[in-house]
């Protein structure tokens, strides 16, 4: 099977290189206790460090531009793995790039900030340790622009807009293809879900196709009761926005807990087993805040019987590597500080 196109053409600006692999993680898979694992290569989806938000952006840097925007301003926190990919594209786009992170500005340049600041983008820092706080200083800083006669165009956190959910469609698309290349028909697909977009556009797109496994998300940063209806109507407006011909309810809305302190990023035990044995049976580098915590949380669905261990399982590796290397981040998560002291780090994770 070709990769099926999206029914509506949206405005856009090519960013990623794709379609990212689909391989086999044997030893991982053997580690686990699955016979067999699949994983997405969304980490080399080639731009600025890769991820999963490399996707989202081609299309909303497509609308920023298609709007007559002229800056882009992307709110989250110092390590956070949207607003680095969104300073990058912005920049390479001819957009100027303006980023709210909140809290105080860390002691070092590190990880995504690195390239924030690479990338020349205006750091904003709102000195409120209270990530939701970015948004209205965003729109603050977005109505001062507009005053002095610039055009900003302001991303939602996590970039989970029907718009930037589209790139998620489109790669529900590419993975179908890809199965039905080699043939194989998974149980489930697992993904982690941060603002939820990843999950929603992969929901609306495998529906679309009439697909039958199911996208299983692994919660990360919200609870259950904000992330269920969140996700359902992520994935509606998506699929309203691209005509798609299908309906889609709460019977394809699957997510399983993150696996607890796991939200904090470093720290959580469960999530650091599962960066090291990814890194140690297959080379794969996960990052401390989404990618490890959703393996620890699939191992603990094999460990806990829902998985079917004989069917085959899809990992989506959505990237976040620049967020390992920094010691002074904050998640962007939880909001929840990483203390700047290293002697506090916890010891576990300064061996990494
Ligand atoms: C590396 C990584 N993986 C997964 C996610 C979660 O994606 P979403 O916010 O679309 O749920 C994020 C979000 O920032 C991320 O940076």
């Amino acid at each position: 099977m070709s990769q099926r196109p999206l029914p509506v053409e949206l405005p856009r600006f090519r960013l990623a290189s794709l379609p990212t692999p689909l391989h086999d993680a044997p030893r991982l898979a053997r580690a686990i206790g699955v016979d067999r694992l699949l994983v997405k290569r969304d980490d080399l989806t080639g731009f600025a460090g890769g991820g999963n938000k490399v996707r989202k952006l081609e299309f909303l840097v497509g609308d920023a531009l298609a709007t007559g925007a002229d800056t882009l301003i992307a709110t989250g926190g110092p390590q956070s793995n949207a607003v680095r990919t969104a300073m990058v594209a912005a920049r390479v786009a001819g957009l100027d790039p303006i980023a709210v992170l909140y809290g105080a500005p860390p002691p070092g340049r590190e990880g995504n900030l690195l390239l924030d600041v690479l990338a020349g983008a205006r750091l904003v820092f709102t000195g409120d340790p209270d990530r939701a706080a970015t948004e209205a200083v965003a729109e603050e800083l977005a109505a001062e622009l507009r005053a002095a006669g610039r055009r900003p165009y302001v991303l939602p956190r996590g970039a989970a807009t029907p718009v930037g959910d589209a790139g998620y469609v489109e790669a529900a698309a590419e993975l179908a293809a890809q199965l039905e290349e080699i043939d194989v028909q998974p149980a489930a697909v697992v993904v982690a879900n941060g603002s939820g977009g990843t999950q929603a556009g992969l929901i609306a797109g495998t529906a679309w196709l009439g697909a039958s496994y199911r996208i299983t998300g692994i919660l990360v940063s919200r609870p259950r009761q904000e992330a269920v209806p969140r996700l359902l109507e992520l994935a509606r407006s998506t699929a309203g926005l691209l005509q798609l011909a299908t309906e889609i309810g709460p019977r394809d809305i699957h997510v399983e807990e993150g696996v607890p302190g796991a939200a904090f990023g470093v720290g959580s035990a469960e999530g650091e087993a599962a960066l090291r044995l990814a890194l140690t049976t297959e080379g794969l580098i996960l990052d401390p805040v989404y990618t490890a915590p959703t393996l620890a949380g699939l191992i603990r669905l094999v460990e806990h019987g829902t998985f079917d261990r004989t069917a085959p399982v899809v990992f989506v590796h959505t990237g976040g590597e620049p967020a390992l290397y920094a010691r002074h981040g904050e998640d962007e998560g939880t909001g929840a500080a990483m203390p700047a002291d290293p002697t506090h780090v916890p010891a576990s994770f300064m061996h990494v």
